[in-house]
């Protein structure tokens, strides 16, 4: 089957996940929502689907996630509050910031069944167009967005794409795994996909990063339902499938800044700590802060 190649318009972002790594501050607050600097974690993920050029934004979303969907929407009082006192910068902030009425799709997923079952959660919404997938506890830290660079990639090669990064080759084992037809291309056919593979096994040390484009017939496959490892409906499982059965091409977009996993407690620390310190009105402080502590 050749994939179409049709304009990358919307964006799937999975926020039902239960954020266990992360309690007690998650126990009533998703964990989408804590701040980097002083921005939600999810604020950033979608600036960088903004700035890919996303129009619609989709998040999947489960219980006590009500909060993400009110951030995301207009605050009557307290603008006019701000008005009132005369507050401009932070008014332009938050209109700057707010995406236009009908920009954004909220949808629950039921019960946390895995990735791959949130991301069949948005079937209806994608329709028959190749998507965006942005995994919002991963921040992809760059002076070129993550997603910008895939769908220039994809603009090029169509199909499906995933980016990816080098892990020290004794934390495969932890990750979904790619080899590719060149590790030295910027952009590279995959020729193999696998998740979390057995120690001694893995086909490159390239894993999968938590930024997708795919086409909609990777819904067929999720809607089969089939259960993985740790008995969730795995993504990478359909992926695979999309691949090896359906014959659909996927490219690998090595992806060359920082990532932060801010669902585990380290990588939310660094990167509250990275983006600071590219900040022109924090960093020389707190670089300097920082000298006195360590
Ligand atoms: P994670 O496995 O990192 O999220 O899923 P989690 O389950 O919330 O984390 P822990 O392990 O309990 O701390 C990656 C992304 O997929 C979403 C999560 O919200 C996260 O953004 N996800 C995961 C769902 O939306 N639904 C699921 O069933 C699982």
């Amino acid at each position: 089957m050749t994939a179409r190649k049709k304009r990358i318009r919307k964006a799937v972002l999975p926020v039902a996940g239960l954020g266990t790594r992360f309690l007690p501050a998650t126990k009533a607050m998703p964990k989408e929502m804590l701040t980097v600097v002083d921005r939600p974690v999810i604020q950033h993920v979608v600036d960088e689907a903004r700035a890919a050029g996303i129009e619609h934004f989709i998040f999947i979303t489960g219980r006590n996630k009500g909060v993400i969907e009110d951030h995301f929407d207009s605050q009557f009082e307290l603008e006019r509050t701000l008005a009132e006192r005369g507050k401009k910068s932070e008014l332009e902030l938050l209109s700057r910031d707010l995406p236009d009425a009908g920009q954004t799709s909220f949808t629950r997923q039921q019960a946390p069944l895995g990735l791959g079952h949130a991301v069949w959660c948005a079937r209806d919404i994608v329709g028959e167009e190749p998507f965006a997938l942005l995994l919002p506890d991963m921040l992809h830290h760059a002076d070129t967005p993550c997603m910008a660079d895939m769908i220039r990639a994809y603009d090029k090669h169509g199909g499906n794409l995933v980016a990816v990064s080098p892990v020290p080759k004794d934390q495969t084992h932890l990750y979904g795994i790619v080899g590719v037809e060149n590790a030295k291309d910027k952009v590279s056919p995959i020729t193999k996909m696998v998740e979390k593979p057995p120690r001694g096994t893995a086909p490159s040390n390239l894993h999968i990063t938590g930024r997708y484009i795919l086409q909609p017939e990777i819904f067929d496959l999720l809607s089969q339902q089939e259960r993985g490892t740790g008995g969730e409906i795995q993504l990478t499982d359909s992926m695979i499938r999309l691949m090896d059965e359906a014959r659909q091409p996927f490219h690998a977009v090595r992806f060359d800044g920082d990532i932060y996993d801010c669902g585990s407690k380290i990588g939310f620390l660094l990167a509250n700590v990275a983006y600071a310190l590219a900040r022109d009105d924090l960093g020389p402080s707190l670089k300097a802060e920082l000298r006195k502590m360590v």
